[in-house]
């Protein structure tokens, strides 16, 4: 057994799984750019309290799952810091601290990066995992919520995940969901006999957090829990029927879902996951997302509404494995430079060095093995050329090795670079005609 692990609930991601992720997230920077959003990125940690005012101090992420930071001790900064949870407070903070109000609106934001939580690990849930998420701030909708949703939905088909449900809900605002919120507690009061512990204190603290409670004794209760749908007032319902329009005009199908609420207290009407239906029993979101009017006035900003999704790459990643999609693995330069003299590494370093100066990606075997034993590890290794060093260098040539074909010429080392990207393209494409 090593000494030291990964912390629990992390996990190194190996060459491997960490070209998966950057597929993602190559795809995920140019979607989001087609789409016309932006990269930003914000600290890893941000005060306590952005969190505590913008996801609510009585929900999981904050009450249960928030990594707080421990200054070192002789900090004079007494500031209390958490690490990010998920990136959208911390966004809404930013945007309030660099007065994009200003810009022209609505501004359009892409992040994607770790997030931290301090869950109980299990399969596809982590301490330390990857979002891609967006966010539109300064657009009350509806056609917005559609465009976002469809972005989540063609990103994750793009990624290969073909079967993906959106489910959707409406989930109110300042003027209708404080009555829906009072016949609940009304209903769980009811039942205040059957809730968990930590359930009977929310009751009294935050009602609406008991319909996304992960304790399995409450699955029967919201199941037959009042619905917010039937609670919305007149505009509410009216913006949730033009966002249903919006995406049935660009193909969307969304499961309406009357019971989702999301975890999270900054959400106001719309609200909405996405999940694979094939993956049975597996109550795992892949995403989602919704809008939240009241977040930037709640960080200290005017009155501005917002919207955007948060995308799980860990499970995006986990789930294209189980449904059998191969993507790429780590990519290494096709040119190798070898050596005649095993000894003679300043040589190869030279070389591969002038090699990189001029543009070609190469790598050097500086060990110190027999030529054979360099060439075989560079076929092995999925190299298509070597670059063999020997006497010839006296002469300034060179040996140039096709490792496919089994054939070799002589270069001089002034046109090597020339060379290797002609011989290069060739290989990509097959020999010119003629
Ligand atoms: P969320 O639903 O809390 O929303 O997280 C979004 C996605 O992150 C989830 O659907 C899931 O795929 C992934 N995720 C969450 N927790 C974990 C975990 N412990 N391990 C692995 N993956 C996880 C948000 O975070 C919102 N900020 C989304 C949003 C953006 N709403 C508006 N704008």
């Amino acid at each position: 057994m090593p000494s030291y692990r990964s912390p629990r609930g992390t996990r190194d991601l190996l060459p491997d799984e960490r070209a998966a992720f950057s597929r993602l997230e190559g795809l995920a920077r140019d979607m989001a750019s087609d789409y016309g959003y932006q990269a930003i990125e914000t600290p890893l940690f941000e005060q306590a309290e952005v969190f505590e005012r913008g996801v609510g101090a009585v929900t999981d992420v904050v009450e249960k799952e928030l990594f707080r930071v421990q200054a070192g001790r002789g900090d004079s900064e007494r500031e209390r810091w958490a690490l990010r949870p998920e990136p959208t407070a911390g966004i809404v903070r930013a945007w309030v601290q660099h007065g994009m109000r200003t810009w022209p609106q609505p501004v359009r934001l892409t992040l994607t990066g770790p997030m931290f939580r301090y869950d109980r690990p299990q399969a596809g849930r982590y301490r330390q995992f990857w979002q891609f998420d967006v966010e539109v701030i300064g657009d009350p909708g509806p056609a917005v919520d559609a465009e976002i949703v469809e972005l989540a939905l063609a990103y994750l088909r793009r990624a290969g995940l073909g079967d993906v449900r959106v489910l959707l809900n409406s989930i109110g605002d300042a003027a209708c969901r404080p009555a829906y919120v009072e016949r609940l507690a009304a209903y769980f009061r009811d039942h205040e006999a059957d809730l968990p512990t930590l359930e009977r204190e929310r009751l009294a603290t935050n009602p609406l957090r008991l319909l996304d409670s992960k304790d399995e004794r409450m699955a029967a209760l919201i199941a037959d829990a009042p619905r917010i749908n039937e609670w919305l007032c007149g505009p509410c319902a009216e913006h949730f029927e033009r966002v249903q329009a919006h995406l049935a005009a660009v193909g969307v199908e969304p499961v309406l879902e009357p019971t989702l609420v999301r975890g999270l207290d900054y959400y106001t009407r719309t609200a909405f996951e996405l999940y694979r239906p094939s993956a049975h029993g597996q109550q795992q979101a892949l995403g989602g997302g919704g809008r939240y009017d009241g977040l930037v006035e709640l960080l200290g900003g005017p009155p501005t509404p917002g919207i955007g999704f948060g995308i799980g790459l860990d499970r995006v990643v986990r789930a294209l494995a189980e449904e059998g999609v191969t993507s790429p693995g780590p990519s290494t330069p096709d040119v190798v430079v070898v050596g005649a003299d095993p000894e003679d590494t300043i040589r190869r370093l030279r070389v591969v060095t002038d090699l990189r100066r001029a543009g070609v990606a190469a790598r050097a075997d500086l060990g110190s093995r027999k030529l054979g034993k360099q060439l075989e590890s560079a076929a092995r290794e999925g190299a298509h050329f070597a670059v063999i060093c020997g006497d010839e260098m006296d002469g300034g040539h060179v040996v140039v090795r096709d490792l496919d074909a089994g054939t070799q010429r002589q270069v001089a080392t002034a046109d090597l670079a020339r060379e290797l990207a002609r011989a290069r393209a060739q290989h990509r494409h097959g020999p010119a005609a003629g």
